[in-house]
């Protein structure tokens, strides 16, 4: 058997892999086109592992995922393969108009195609899961309870409105031609290999530059944060057991602001790498102007998955974004090699 990760050299798509190798020997065949967000640094230590096939393609190249299909005839298309970030998105929609919607479009269809050409125990098995987000769900005022998997949809974003437009394709792909869908909509995840655009590797790129650590607006906005490889566990449970067509929340029943969460990471560096002048790293904390329509609050509700899957984070935001900051402090090269490009030379040699 054989599992096809789209977007796996990305920032969840890559701990998803490297967690899948770690515990299970059955291959993974890796479509990622390789954006600024892919990077070949974070698949390094299965180079030489031929359970790993990796691909440059874009899932929207309806040739090249038939292809792959016919040949490795996947058991499940796990599909993380997306533009992520939300403040891009407001200065360019449009490749998030192309990818996020348009591309899991044309997998879909190519999945369709597959999985309707075999038979049997093949065609009964096959799954499609397609990795979301809460921010379809819109944003919540300070007393409202979290998100459940029934809450309307109300994406505020260019992000998050492309994201809601794939989540409704893949449910009609479900109701219409009785594709074995999942969909699983998840809080805000943090960990290895972040790329450093988002909030907490920025700040621990920033705090270690001694650069400013920009907080927009008041900085009381809440998120709920996840550590990535808890994430990753539960696409594995709705993988194995999730009900067709069904749509499961995932996230870490912990709601946090996020000027709390810049403290927290400013105390934790204080402790682990105190700056050479002894000041704190909090000093640093400089509030810029707002993102434009800010969600003010995303939570999610994870007893559905808890109760009919019987998964749970293993990880505290405490032990999560510990691990974390000790990861970016042990993996500098990493990050120094997005920061000076030099990470895109790996794609320059072998796809010029
Ligand atoms: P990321 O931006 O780090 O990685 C995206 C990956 O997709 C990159 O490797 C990129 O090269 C690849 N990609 C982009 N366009 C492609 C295309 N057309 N064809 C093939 N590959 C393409 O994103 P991430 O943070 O790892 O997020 C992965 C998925 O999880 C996304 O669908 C995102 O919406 C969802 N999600 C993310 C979070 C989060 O906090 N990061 C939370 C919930 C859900
Ligand atoms: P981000 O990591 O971009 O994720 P998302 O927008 O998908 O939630 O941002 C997390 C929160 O942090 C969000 O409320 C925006 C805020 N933020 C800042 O205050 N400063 C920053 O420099 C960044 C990147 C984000």
């Amino acid at each position: 058997m054989t599992i096809l990760v789209t977007g796996g050299a990305g920032f969840i798509g890559s701990n998803f892999v490297l967690d899948w190798l770690g515990k299970s020997d059955e291959p993974v065949i890796n479509l990622d086109k390789l954006t600024y967000a892919g990077n070949m640094e974070n698949l390094v230590t299965l180079q030489d592992n031929p359970l790993h096939q990796f691909v440059r393609g874009d899932i929207g190249d309806a040739l090249l995922v038939s292809e792959l299909m016919a040949l490795h005839r996947p058991r499940a298309v796990i599909n993380f393969a997306a533009e992520s970030h939300v403040d891009r998105s407001i200065h360019g929609p449009g490749e998030f108009i192309q990818t996020n919607i348009m591309g899991t479009f044309h997998l879909l269809e190519s999945a369709r195609e597959f999985w309707l050409a075999s038979s049997g125990l093949e065609q009964a098995n096959f799954r499609f899961l397609h990795v979301s987000t809460d921010e379809v769900y819109g944003t919540l005022e300070a007393l409202e309870p979290a998100f459940t998997e029934t809450n309307r949809y109300q994406p505020n974003s260019p992000y998050s409105a492309s994201k809601a437009s794939s989540d409704h394709l893949v449910r009609a792909y479900h109701h219409t031609y009785g594709m074995p869908v999942l969909t699983t909509n998840c809080s805000n995840n943090y960990g290895p290999f972040q790329f450093p655009e988002k909030l907490v590797p920025l700040v621990i790129h920033n705090a270690l530059a001694g650069k400013p650590l920009p907080i927009y607006g008041d900085g009381l906005q809440v998120r709920d944060w996840l550590y990535v490889s808890d994430h990753c566990e539960a696409i594995c449970r709705v993988l194995e057991a999730g009900r067709l067509g069904e749509t499961y929340n995932i996230g870490g029943w912990n709601e946090k602001t996020n000027i709390d969460v810049v403290i927290q990471l400013c105390a934790i560096l204080d402790e682990l790498k105190p700056r050479a002048d002894g000041s704190a790293y909090k000093d640093l904390i400089s509030f810029v102007t707002d993102r434009p329509g800010h969600d003010r609050r995303y939570a999610i509700d994870a007893s559905k998955i808890g109760n009919e899957l019987g998964w749970k984070p293993a990880e505290t935001f405490e032990t999560g974004i510990r691990k974390t900051v000790q990861w970016y402090l042990d993996n500098q090269a990493w990050v120094s090699h997005i920061t000076d490009g030099s990470y895109r030379n790996w794609v320059e040699m072998h796809y010029s």
